[in-house]
């Protein structure tokens, strides 16, 4: 299984709750920010106690609650009686989760009756709203118009999602899930060395049809194409992840085309180049598909083996690498020998400017990986670790190389 990253690792967050039956999400979402390296201050409105108790949130946190503007224990180490502006000069961010449509009104109007709501005017980090509420009240004009002053102000909204709610209706206003909202905070605190580029990676497997039920494949699990979309996401980039077959779930934020055999990622590829500023090309692409695939299920009625005649595919990374004005091509090898030969070789033959090299029997399907870098520069080697880890850091090696490009 894979270890939990500490993605979090020494940010102090501020967890506001108001007044939600969504409340109850915010003790899982407690316990995945600690997972992942954070301290958690919890902060509650009156109305949230009607929710879920301070005792709960307490446990779960490890450190006292506060509810009141009035509480006169030591709050961030001082005695000052100054909750609402102690608590947040110790934070990283405040997040508020639930959000509830009177919050959000009150943050509008700068409105501070209670401790949280002083708390966030008072604050001099980012504030994070996750909003929650019935689909009629958010879609009513009034907190339509709240929301975006809310983001005209700096406030960053998360969600809210889209489904069944607690009072039984379906709709827009129910609150992420702990774990999306765990992946949004993640995302905010990521430099954002991308922003506003458009990235395309191809990851996966490539599935050729032999007959409806057969077909051809290989053992690329995905995997790194897919940390490598959602690092770019979480670097500020609008990301097209183009996709074989694999069992993973999409990164956040990423647009996802799946596709099937190397012609239809061909043509998924270049639908999108046009607007792409960076294409990694990631998949395993099947280098032959069978000609002629059956329409009907083959039989061994007759006990002899079937004959299968095969035609090359197209190779997608060296077709977007000779584009007249291609995007910042980013090519991938999987050896089990000569790396460092066979890389270099391929990145000359596939003219792209940067090609990471691994080691089939290292890579594939691992969550862990070991990278060679190889362009113009030279080689450079990548620690074996984490593939979201690596794929990070291969971020911004390809910001680098943009700011150049
Ligand atoms: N690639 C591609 N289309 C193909 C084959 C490969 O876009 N039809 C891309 C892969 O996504 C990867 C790079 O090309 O970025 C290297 O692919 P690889 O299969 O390792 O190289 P080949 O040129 O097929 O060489 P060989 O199989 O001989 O190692």
């Amino acid at each position: 299984m894979a270890t939990t990253l500490r993605d979090l690792d020494g940010k102090h967050l501020v967890l506001g709750l108001t007044g939600g039956i969504a409340a109850y999400k915010a003790a899982e979402l407690t316990r995945r920010l600690q997972d992942h390296g954070a301290t958690v201050q919890i902060v509650m409105t009156e109305a949230a106690t009607h929710f879920i108790t301070p005792v709960t949130m307490q446990a779960l946190s490890g450190r006292p609650v506060f509810t009141s503007q009035w509480d006169d224990r030591s709050a961030g180490g001082i005695s000052n009686n100054m909750a609402h502006i102690n608590l947040s000069r110790e934070a990283d961010a405040i997040v508020v989760a639930p959000a509830s449509a009177d919050f959000m009104a009150k943050l509008v109007h700068g409105r501070c009756d209670d401790l949280l709501s002083t708390l966030c005017i008072a604050r001099a980090c980012p504030l994070l709203l996750a909003p929650a509420m019935n689909r009629e009240m958010w879609a009513n004009p009034a907190t339509q118009r709240n929301v975006v002053q809310l983001r005209a102000d700096g406030i960053t909204l998360l969600g809210p999602a889209s489904g069944d709610q607690a009072c039984g209706e379906i709709g827009d206003g129910r609150m992420l899930e702990a774990h999306e909202i765990l992946s949004e905070l993640i995302t905010f605190f990521q430099p954002k060395l991308l922003q506003g580029k458009q990235v395309l990676v191809t990851a996966g497997p490539t599935f050729e049809p032999i007959d409806p039920v057969r077909g051809i494949t290989n053992l690329s699990s995905g995997k790194m194409g897919y940390a490598i979309a959602q690092a770019a996401h979480e670097a500020g980039a609008r990301v097209t992840l183009v996709s074989g077959p694999t069992a993973l779930a999409p990164p956040r934020g990423v647009s996802l085309i799946k596709v099937q055999t190397a012609q239809q990622m061909l043509a998924a590829v270049m639908a999108e180049v046009g607007q792409t500023d960076v294409f990694v090309s990631v998949a395993a692409v099947a280098d032959w598909a069978v000609r002629n695939p059956l329409t009907q299920k083959i039989k061994k009625d007759d006990g002899a083996p079937p004959r299968l005649d095969f035609l090359a595919n197209p190779d997608i990374l060296a077709s977007v690498a000779n584009l007249a004005s291609p995007p910042y091509c980013v090519g991938f090898a999987a050896e089990t020998n000569d790396l460092d030969q066979n890389a270099e070789t391929k990145r000359q033959k596939k003219n792209v400017p940067l090609l990471i090299g691994n080691l089939a029997q290292n890579a594939l399907g691992a969550d862990e990986n070991e990278l060679m870098l190889y362009s113009d520069a030279g080689i450079t080697r990548l620690a074996r670790a984490d593939k979201l880890v690596l794929a990070r850091q291969l971020v911004a090696v390809i910001a680098q190389a943009l700011s150049k490009h």
